[in-house]
């Protein structure tokens, strides 16, 4: 889909569809569209009201103009509330409305730029990013294909001076949305295809493409620097580990060293604590860390920010086989830490352990952010609609947070009290790798705050996020790229910090 601005008012506005926006409980309509509706004589309200249309959010009614005006179809998406509009309901909002005009056949849409109030650019990035995640869809294996889409968005303002701003939030919103996306096909293409091989070659198609630097540690590699705790969870498969080291330094100088670390289980049967069928059943996605992880890294250069970035991700399968880990087994991390293995399928820590550990020693950066699928645990406390957000430095999570609320996110703050530290204590090793069923996403948290030492360091779980059984608002069943757009803010407001 095409993003392009366009100076002109809504009644010249050209396209096989135009999208204005309606708001809830106001009974006249905006003077834009109350334009529109008079060169329709009146037709654009009085389908309005015999199609109940409220204004709700996502609500969406249309007309043919049957010549009236430049644009074939006007379509009207509801943004509900006037006072409790923000970037978020223009995001659903564009979505909705694009889906629609994608299952119409439409191919070019002129569109309002919704969400009086907010910005320009945070209007036309969220206008963006709405319409590119909410016509995404993943259909690579399929036979049959939605062959309907939006060639091109045009964006109508009359105002020429918004013409900078606006392009500057387009272009924003489809790097955000074109890098969301990236991680959802990486999620939702199966582990028989994406293996830890795979992820590496991503990886160093990536560091290409960008000019980043991409170091790949194989299982010797890996041996010589310790990593006991990773390699043990590689040990059952036969797919062999690789850890990945992207770096984008940029031209600018640099002023500030951050790490982002993702978890990358290809696949999560288990280990010899085998998963139920069902608990198996959608474990190629525990691989969502990583994949939001390449994703932030392949923006980079487009964004040129004067931050220094290493993007570092563990990659293997959890397998059970006759040369798996078995439960009771001790290893050895690459900090030195001995860990007992009370259970193969808490094998998202172990190998967290060591990549928190190698960035602490080989990277030392300012302050390490990692992105896990991490537990059950965490989907029984906050569902499939929010990530949880653990720290061992307040303002930094409080940065983190602030970022995922304008991306339209959902993180919440669980608190990792060190009293449950006891709960990971073992009788022959410095740590068990599992604590009881209580509190499991905290006893998570405390074990991987071991390995990031004394660097500032914020873990967000997103078990229940990375991948969704039930269409969203903006996204369809599978992985949602989550974390990525909350991290590429994130980024954008450090390097201006
Ligand atoms: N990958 C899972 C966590 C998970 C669960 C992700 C559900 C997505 C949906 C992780 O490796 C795991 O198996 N965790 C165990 C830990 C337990 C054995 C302490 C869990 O949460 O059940
Ligand atoms: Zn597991
Ligand atoms: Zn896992």
């Amino acid at each position: 889909m095409k993003l392009t601005f366009h100076a002109r008012s809504l009644v010249q506005a050209e396209g096989d569809a135009l999208v204005v926006g309606g708001y809830a409980e106001e009974k006249r309509l905006s003077p834009p569209v109350a334009a529109l509706d008079r060169q329709l004589n009146g037709l654009l309200s009085e389908v309005l009201r015999s199609e109940k249309f409220e204004g709700k959010p996502e609500q969406v009614a249309y007309v043919h103009t049957a010549g009236r005006l430049p644009a074939k179809r006007v379509l009207v998406v509801g943004l509900g509330k006037r006072k409790e509009l923000d970037a978020e309901r223009v995001r659903r909002a564009a979505a909705s409305a694009l889906r629609r005009c994608r299952d119409l056949g439409v191919k070019i849409v002129s569109a309002a730029l919704l969400g009086d109030g907010l910005s320009p650019r945070i209007r036309a990035q969220a206008l963006a990013e709405g319409a590119l995640l909410g016509t995404y869809t993943f259909d690579r294996y399929k036979r049959e294909k939605n062959s309907k889409a939006v060639e091109e968005l045009r964006v109508v303002d009359p105002q020429r001076r918004q013409e900078a701003p606006v392009k500057d939030g387009l272009r924003l919103g489809e790097l955000f949305a074109e890098a969301a996306c990236f991680a959802r096909d990486l999620v939702n293409e199966p582990a028989n295809e994406v293996t830890p091989t795979y992820l590496a070659k991503v990886a160093e198609q990536i560091a290409k493409e960008g000019r980043l630097r991409c170091r790949i540690y194989d299982r010797v590699d890996c041996q010589r620097m310790g990593m006991g705790a990773y390699l043990g969870v590689a040990r059952g498969s036969q797919e062999p580990p690789k850890f990945i080291h992207l770096t984008y330094a940029p031209r600018a100088r640099v002023r500030r060293r951050i790490a982002i670390v993702g978890k990358g289980i290809t696949f999560d049967s288990g280990g010899l604590d085998l998963k139920t069928a069902e608990g198996m059943l959608r474990m190629k996605d525990d691989m969502s860390g990583a994949a939001a992880v390449l994703a932030i890294m392949r923006s980079l250069r487009k964004l040129g920010l004067p931050l220094e970035v290493h993007g570092i991700i563990a990659a293997t399968e959890n397998m059970p086989s006759g040369t798996a880990q078995r439960p009771g087994d001790i290893v050895r991390a690459m900090n030195g830490s001995t860990i007992e293995i009370g259970n193969t399928d808490a094998e998202g820590r172990l190998t967290l352990a060591d990549a928190l550990a190698y960035a602490a020693k080989e990277v030392r950066p300012q302050e390490i952010i990692d992105l896990a699928t991490l537990t059950g645990a965490i989907v029984v406390a906050l569902g499939n609609l929010c990530s949880g957000v653990m720290w061992n430095e307040k303002p930094l999570a409080d940065r983190v947070v602030a970022a995922a609320t304008a991306a339209g996110e959902r993180m919440w703050p669980l608190p990792l009290i060190d009293e449950y530290k006891e709960l990971l204590k073992s009788e022959v090793a410095d740590l068990n790798n599992v604590g009881p069923r209580g509190g499991g996403a905290l006893t998570a948290g405390l074990f991987l705050r071991e390995f990031a030492g004394a660097l500032p360091w914020v873990h967000l779980d997103i078990a229940g996020t990375a991948f969704t059984e039930k269409d969203l608002p903006l996204g369809p069943k599978g992985g949602t790229g989550v974390g990525v757009r909350t991290l590429l803010t994130y980024l954008i407001r450090e390097a201006r910090r």
